[in-house]
């Protein structure tokens, strides 16, 4: 099936839309499009693909992306529209994506949920990577277009799974990035610039991310014995970094959050224990 062209159908020509749109017609694919609003179609009508005045027009498609803003936007769309195959790259939750396969289920549709791990820029470039979940036999009749916007993971049936996954991995994002901005604010109270203090946080990421296997490992055994680095000399850390915020008179949520997480874990008799026992307090 990965040689002949297909028609494939699209529905939502937000930024990721029109990216995914882009890579299918650059791989040559018979690409339709709708968009609510259709002017966005422009540029990609200019590349040949054709616009569909309804979602409706696309249900002959052999599959079809989808890719709003939210579910609930979608939700109209898709009943709309009623693919033979549907490949859903909306973000949402495992919930809602539970309940599309439920929908697709009961309309005849061949689900497959996605989640995109790139920003539309990345998307047919080997940075990008989409998780899937869902029907195998639909994930295998449609791998190789779909390897055409990134690479392609293929997680189970579970169609929940790379909602779960996408949240995960946002929050590691998120989570990095409200520290890094934390630490931006409090080296500039002194003048220190991104620039300056960029290649010093880049490094230091990288020697981070190299405790992340051992951690993962101690959280998988449940063992939190160390003689690396107690949770409580940590703790004690986070209180400075704290205080020192104050004092240079930043705001202070960020490691403050880290710090309560990692107080509770100590009050629950994990002072001695390796970082990876503060996965108690959070469970
Ligand atoms: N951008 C990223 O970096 C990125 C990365 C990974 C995943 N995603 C996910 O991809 C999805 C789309 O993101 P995006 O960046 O393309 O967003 P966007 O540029 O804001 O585009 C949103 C799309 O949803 C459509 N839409 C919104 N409300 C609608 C409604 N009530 N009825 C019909 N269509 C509606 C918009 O149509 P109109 O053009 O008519 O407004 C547009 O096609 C989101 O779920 C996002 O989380 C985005």
């Amino acid at each position: 099936m990965g040689e002949s062209k297909k028609q494939v159908g699209v529905l939502g020509l937000g930024r990721m839309g029109t990216a995914l749109a882009g890579a299918l017609l650059g791989a040559g694919h018979d690409v339709v499009v709708w968009n609510r609003s259709p002017l966005k179609a422009g540029p990609l009508l200019d590349r040949g693909a054709r616009l569909a005045a309804t979602p409706a027009e696309l249900a002959s498609a052999d599959f079809v992306v989808s890719c709003l803003s939210t579910y609930d936007s979608q939700r109209p769309v898709l009943a709309a529209c009623a693919p033979k195959v549907l490949v859903n790259l909306t973000s949402g939750t495992p919930a809602q994506a539970r309940e599309t396969a439920a929908w697709a289920s009961s309309a005849g549709v061949e689900y497959v949920d996605g989640v995109i791990m790139a920003v539309p820029q990345g998307i047919g470039t080997a940075q990008a990577r989409i998780l899937y979940g869902g029907s195998s036999s639909a994930f295998d009749a449609w791998r190789d277009v779909l390897a055409v916007l990134g690479e392609p993971v293929f997680l189970g049936e579970d169609t929940g799974l790379p909602a779960l996954y996408d949240l995960a991995l946002l929050g590691i994002m998120w989570s990095t990035m409200a520290g890094y901005l934390h630490a931006l604010a409090l080296v500039g109270t002194e003048g220190v610039t991104p620039e300056t203090f960029t290649p010093m946080a880049l490094a230091w990421l990288s020697s981070v991310g190299g405790f992340l296997s051992g951690i993962g490992a101690q959280v998988a055994s449940g063992d939190y014995r160390t003689d690396v680095s107690a949770l409580d000399i940590n703790a004690a850390g986070l209180a400075l970094l704290e205080e020192t915020s104050r004092e240079q008179g930043i705001g202070f949520s960020v490691p403050a959050a880290v710090r309560e997480l990692f107080d509770g874990a100590v009050a629950k008799g994990h002072g001695s224990h390796a970082i990876a026992s503060v996965i108690e307090e959070i469970r």
